[in-house]
C-alpha cells in the first residue's frame, strides 16, 4: 500500500480548533446573500472585489474591513447560517471539536439584541454536534479598543445566557490596549465561573502576555509568538504548559511574519511549548484549519509525527473534560497508526 500523503494525512487527522472568530468565517458569497435579504449596501459590487480588497498592512487594517463585513448580520438567522455554513465546512476537513470567539460588542454597538447574537449562534452549533458530530465550546470576546466598563455592560448582557458560554477572551486592537486594562473584569469572569485566555503577543510586546497571565490568570494564549523574545516568559509558558493558539496564515496575512518559511514553529516545539495550529479568520485569510496546517508542514517540511502532535496537542488544550480529551487523543493515535 503506497504511503499516504502529507496532504491526505492532514485531511483525514482528527483534530480541534481552539482560535476561530465566528465573523472572521464570513465569506463573501455568504456577505452578499445575507446583506441582499437584509437590503443592506456593501461597498463591493462582487465575490471579487470583495476578494481583491483582502490585502493588509496590519491587525487595524483587517479589523476594519472585519467590522465592516459583519455590518450586514442582524437577525438571528444571519447569525445562524453564518456558523452553520463555518460548521459544514470543517466537517470536511475532519473537525471533531472546535472553541468559537464572539464579538458581541461588533453587533450590540450597532444595536442588535446580545441574545440575537447568541441564540443564532448556539443554534448552530448545537445543530453542528447532532448532525455533523462537531463538539463545541463558546468564548465571548471582549473588544479591547473599547473601556473596561463596556466590557463589564457586556458581561452583565451575557448572564441570562451563562451555560452556553465556556470562556471569556480579548481581541481586537492589541497595542495600546493591555491586558491590564481589562483586569477587574476578568476578576469577576473568573468569580462567575468562566475560563479565561486572552489574545497577547500578536502584535503587542511580550509584556502583555505577562500581563495576560499574571493580571488575568489566562489559561490559553492567543497567538503569543512575541513570547520568543523573552526566554523566562518562553520558560514560563513551557513550565506551566500554558497553550499558545497560533495561526501561520493569519500572522502571514496581517505581516506579523514576512514568510511562511520563517515562521517559528521549529523554533517553539525545540523550546518544549504547548502549541496548536488554527484559523483566526479563515474567510479573510485564505485558508480553514487544514489548509493552516498544510501549508505549514509544505514549507517546515512537517513529518506525520508532527502534524500528530500538533492534532493530540489541539485536544489537549482544549476545554473538554479529561475523559473525551483520552478518547480523542487516542483517535489521533489510531489515525496515526494506521497511516
Ligand atoms: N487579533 C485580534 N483581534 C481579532 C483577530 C486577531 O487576530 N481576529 C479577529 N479579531
Ligand atoms: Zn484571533
Amino acid at each position: 500500500m503506497a504511503a499516504t500523503s502529507i496532504e491526505k494525512f492532514i485531511t483525514g487527522i482528527p483534530k480541534a480548533e481552539l482560535h476561530l472568530h465566528i465573523e472572521g468565517t464570513f465569506e463573501p458569497e455568504l456577505m452578499f446573500e445575507i446583506a441582499k435579504r437584509n437590503n443592506k449596501k456593501i461597498k463591493y459590487n462582487s465575490v471579487e472585489e470583495v476578494r481583491e480588497a483582502y490585502k493588509f498592512n496590519n491587525l487595524q487594517e483587517f479589523l476594519d474591513i472585519y467590522y465592516a463585513g459583519a455590518g450586514v448580520l442582524l437577525e438571528e438567522r444571519d447569525f445562524y447560517d453564518l456558523t452553520y455554513a463555518y460548521l459544514k465546512k470543517v466537517h470536511s476537513q475532519n473537525l471533531k471539536h472546535t472553541e468559537v470567539f464572539f464579538d458581541p460588542q461588533t453587533h450590540t454597538d450597532r444595536g442588535i439584541l446580545f441574545g440575537t447574537v447568541i441564540t443564532g449562534i448556539h443554534k448552530a452549533l448545537e445543530d453542528g454536534r447532532t448532525h455533523l458530530g462537531i463538539s463545541y465550546k463558546l468564548i465571548m470576546s471582549f473588544l479591547r479598543h473599547l473601556s473596561e466598563e463596556e466590557a463589564f455592560n457586556t458581561l452583565e448582557q451575557a448572564m441570562p445566557y451563562k451555560d452556553w458560554i465556556t470562556a471569556v477572551g480579548l481581541d481586537s486592537s492589541e497595542v495600546g490596549h493591555p491586558p491590564s486594562k481589562f483586569q477587574r473584569v476578568y476578576k469577576k469572569a473568573a468569580e462567575l465561573g468562566f475560563h479565561t485566555v486572552a489574545h497577547a503577543g500578536e502584535e503587542g510586546p511580550s509584556e502583555y502576555i505577562w500581563e495576560a497571565l499574571r493580571l488575568l490568570n489566562v489559561v490559553r494564549i492567543d497567538h503569543g509568538n512575541r513570547c520568543l523574545e523573552d526566554e523566562q516568559l518562553v520558560s514560563e509558558l513551557a513550565n506551566r504548559q500554558i497553550p499558545l493558539t497560533l495561526c501561520p496564515l493569519s500572522n502571514l496575512e496581517l505581516k506579523v511574519i514576512s514568510n511562511l518559511s520563517d515562521y517559528p514553529l521549529r523554533k517553539m516545539m525545540g523550546k518544549g511549548l504547548l502549541l496548536t495550529i488554527n484559523s483566526d479568520d479563515p474567510a479573510y485569510f485564505g485558508g480553514y484549519v487544514n489548509e493552516n496546517f498544510l501549508r505549514l508542514a509544505e514549507v517546515l517540511d512537517l513529518s506525520k509525527k508532527d502534524v500528530c502532535d500538533l492534532a493530540k496537542n489541539s485536544f489537549r488544550a482544549s476545554f473538554l473534560d479529561e475523559k473525551t480529551k483520552i478518547r480523542l487523543i487516542e483517535s489521533v493515535e489510531e489515525y496515526y497508526r494506521n497511516n
